[in-house]
C-alpha cells in the first residue's frame, strides 16, 4: 500500500471504533503510571531528526504538513510546542489517560512506534515554525479576557502564553481558538484526565462569557517572531 492509501485506510478503520468514556479508578491509575513511565523513557533518549520526519508523515493527514492544524478547531497546531509537552500528551493519549478518539489508533505502538519514535517525532515537531494566522475569537471582550488571563493563567502559561518546557505547561499562544475552547471545557469538566488539578480548580467558577473572553485573549497572544513561519509557508519536507 502507498503511504497515502494506508493513511486513508487507517482513518476509515477508526470510524468503526466505539469509545467507552469513563474508566474505573484503578484503570485510570494504571493508565497514568504507564504514561508516566513511557514519558520518562522518551525524554531521556537521543532524538533522530531524520526518523522523526519519517514518523511525522502519517500525522500530516490531520495536523497538516506544517503542523499548523486547522482553525476550525478539529486539529490542534502542534508546531513548536515544547518537546516535553508533546511527549507527555502522546504518552497520555496512548495510555488512554487522555481521550482523543480520532487520533488514538495513530498513537499506538503498531502505528507510531516505540518510545524512540516518540523521542524522534517530537524533536521534529518542536522545530517546525508556527502558523502566523491561527484562528481567533470575536474580539468583543478582550479587556475582560486580559484581566482574567493575568489573574488566573499567567503563573503557569506565562505572560505571553509561552508555557514552560520544564514544568510541562503547554505553549498556548498562537493556538486555534476553537480547539482551545474545547480543551478548556474538557479540562474544567474533568474529561481530560491528565489535566493539572490546580488548573481545574482555578477555572471551576468561570462562566461561559469568562471562558470565551479569556480564550479569545490567549488566541491573540503572539509568539516571538523567530518562532513564526511566513504566511503561506509550506513544509518542503512533504512537497
Ligand atoms: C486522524 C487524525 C489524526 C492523526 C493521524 C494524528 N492526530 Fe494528533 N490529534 C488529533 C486530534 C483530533 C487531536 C486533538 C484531540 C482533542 O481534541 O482532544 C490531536 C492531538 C494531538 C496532540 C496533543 C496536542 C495538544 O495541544 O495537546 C499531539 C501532541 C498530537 N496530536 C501529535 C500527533 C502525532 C505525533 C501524530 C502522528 C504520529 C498524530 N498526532 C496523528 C488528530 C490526529
Ligand atoms: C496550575 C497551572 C495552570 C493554570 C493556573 C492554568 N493552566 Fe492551563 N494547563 C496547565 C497544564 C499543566 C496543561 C496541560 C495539561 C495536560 O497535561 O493535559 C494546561 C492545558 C491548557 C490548555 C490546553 C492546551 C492544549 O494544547 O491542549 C488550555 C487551552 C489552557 N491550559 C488554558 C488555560 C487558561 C486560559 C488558564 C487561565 C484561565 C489556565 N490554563 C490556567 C496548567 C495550568
Amino acid at each position: 500500500m502507498t503511504m497515502k492509501k494506508s493513511i486513508s485506510y487507517a482513518i476509515a478503520l477508526t470510524i468503526g471504533i466505539t469509545f467507552t468514556p469513563g474508566m474505573s479508578m484503578a484503570a485510570e491509575a494504571d493508565a497514568a503510571k504507564k504514561a508516566h513511565d513511557e514519558m520518562d523513557q522518551a525524554m531521556h533518549l537521543k532524538a533522530n531528526l531524520e526518523n522523526g520526519k519519517a514518523v511525522f508523515e502519517v500525522c500530516t493527514a490531520c495536523h497538516m504538513p506544517e503542523g499548523w492544524g486547522k482553525d476550525d478547531g478539529t486539529f490542534p497546531q502542534v508546531a513548536r510546542q515544547h518537546r516535553s509537552v508533546l511527549i507527555k500528551q502522546l504518552a497520555d493519549i496512548r495510555a488512554k489517560n487522555r481521550d482523543a478518539p480520532t487520533m488514538y489508533p495513530f498513537a499506538l505502538p503498531d502505528s507510531l512506534g516505540d518510545a524512540q519514535s516518540i523521542a524522534d517525532v517530537t524533536e521534529y515537531i518542536s522545530k517546525l515554525p508556527m502558523n502566523p494566522n491561527n484562528g481567533v475569537g470575536t474580539g468583543d471582550d478582550l479587556a475582560h479576557g486580559e484581566k482574567l488571563y493575568k489573574d488566573n493563567c499567567v503563573k503557569c502559561h506565562g505572560d505571553k502564553g509561552e508555557g514552560s518546557a520544564e514544568k510541562l505547561y503547554p505553549r498556548i499562544q498562537g493556538q486555534h481558538y476553537k480547539y482551545m475552547l474545547r480543551q478548556f471545557e474538557w479540562i474544567r469538566d474533568g474529561k481530560r484526565r491528565n489535566a493539572n488539578p490546580e488548573m481545574v480548580k482555578q477555572i471551576k467558577g468561570f462562566s461561559e462569557k469568562d471562558e470565551t473572553a479569556v480564550i479569545d485573549y490567549v488566541s491573540r497572544l503572539k509568539p516571538a517572531k523567530e518562532d513564526l513561519g511566513e504566511p503561506g509557508w509550506q513544509n518542503p519536507d512533504f512537497k
